[in-house]
């Protein structure tokens, strides 16, 4: 393989796409990650640069919500205006709810979504890692299968594959390996 100095490694992509929301305002964010499972903690990576930070900095929670790949275009929209500018809910016409224990909103089209109260909040580098304890889960009757997972068959998830880019997957690729 061929090696190159450090400066953009985003070969991890594709990830999937979460809508961070704080107070009325939304962000989505490609970086973000379960940390815990009991606790249950989930992790956002937020710039400073974002309201959302400013947000975040102020109010005691927030919301993660997961959408599918049919609103990839809504997404590009909500992740070029800035809540300083915009009332995003009310321009995108965002169908959407308060939540109903933190300070933010459960996104309606969402097929799952949490809640989370402020856990902790680190700086690493040029984003800081938002740490939320979920309090509150939401998901679609119907998405889950007897496992408790998400069924491929009728959620299609949004993945981001960077540099503008949205795919999804392909319920005919799954495979299944039994640990030993
Ligand atoms: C697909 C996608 C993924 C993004 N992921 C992140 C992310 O993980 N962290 C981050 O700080 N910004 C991320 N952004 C950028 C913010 O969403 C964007 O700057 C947004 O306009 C910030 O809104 P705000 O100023 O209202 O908080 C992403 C944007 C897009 C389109």
């Amino acid at each position: 393989m061929k090696t190159s100095e450090v400066s953009k490694f985003y070969y991890f992509f594709p990830q999937t796409v979460a809508v961070i929301g704080v107070d009325t305002n939304v962000m989505p964010a490609a970086w973000h990650t379960p940390i815990s499972a009991q606790p249950p903690l989930y992790g956002v990576l937020v710039s400073p640069k974002r309201y959302t930070y400013s947000l975040l900095n102020r109010k005691h929670g927030f919301t993660v919500n997961f959408l599918e790949h049919s609103k990839a275009p809504l997404i590009a929209r909500i992740g070029s205006t800035s809540g300083r500018d915009t009332e995003k809910l009310k321009e995108c016409n965002i169908k959407a709810a308060p939540a109903d224990r933190v300070s933010g909103v459960i996104l309606l089209d969402s097929y799952a979504a949490y809640e989370c109260e402020k856990f902790a909040m680190h700086e690493y580098g040029d984003h800081f890692l938002v740490v939320g304890k979920i309090v509150l889960i939401y998901y679609n009757e119907g998405i889950i299968n007897h496992q408790g997972i998400v069924n491929e068959n009728i959620v299609s998830p949004m993945l981001y594959f960077g540099k503008d880019r949205y795919i999804t997957i392909d319920p005919d690729t799954l495979a299944v390996h039994k640990r030993e």
